[in-house]
């Protein structure tokens, strides 16, 4: 079985959808499934407004959903093991980068042993952040299989490794998930860079 992601609610009710997640539960962003897809949603634009350039090095990470939404994340905010927290970035003026949906974040805290050398070496206290957009398509990813430990996507079920630099491990994604480096600092996470990889879809 899956996890529902914090701030979780269930968001598509068509049988033969529900019969293609099993194995994973919603993380629940409180959008309907067929809103997710990044080709039916224009970008905003990443230049100039703060709300909508990527994240940067010194931004703290706010809840996305949920009855927190909006409040700063800490480390104890986040369950071991996952389920994943749904986040927008924040600059250190208090502006949340909420003016793109390339700027979805999922923020899950793992074990330091289960992360690989190189995923170990981006996070802190076991944190990881990754793109909330699937590298094939466009679509949130909204699902989390807790018996493996990995996000799936619910548009044509690419999965991805958090503990593995966020490694496509099935689906027909191209890329692997784009990863914001995390440092902490006072018990709050905070990314320590910019996107490694350009989040979402990318056209050929
Ligand atoms: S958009 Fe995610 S698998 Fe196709």
């Amino acid at each position: 079985m899956g996890d529902e992601l914090a701030g979780g609610s269930s968001m598509n009710r068509r049988e033969p959808r529900r019969a293609m997640l099993r194995g994973a539960l919603a993380i629940g962003v409180g959008l309907p499934l067929l809103d997710l897809c990044a080709r039916a949603i224009p970008e905003a634009s990443a230049q100039g407004d703060p709300k909508s350039q990527r994240p940067q090095n010194g931004d703290r990470f706010v809840f996305r959903t949920g009855n927190q939404t909006g409040k700063v994340i800490t480390v104890a905010d986040i369950p071991v093991g996952g389920p994943p927290v749904p986040a927008f970035p924040m600059d250190p003026s208090g502006v949340v980068r909420d003016g793109s949906r390339l700027n979805q974040l999922l923020l899950v805290r793992l074990t330091l042993t289960d992360l690989s050398e190189e995923t170990r070496g981006r996070s802190a206290e076991g944190v990881v952040a990754y793109s909330g957009v699937c590298t094939h398509t466009g679509c949130d990813i909204t699902l989390w299989k807790a018996e493996s430990i990995r996000f799936r996507c619910p548009c044509h079920e690419s999965e991805f490794d958090p503990k593995d630099a966020g490694r496509v491990v099935g689906g027909p994604a191209p890329r692997r998930l784009p990863r914001v480096p995390v440092k902490v600092v006072d018990g709050v996470p905070v990314a320590a860079a910019g996107f490694l990889g350009r989040p979402g879809f990318q056209p050929t």
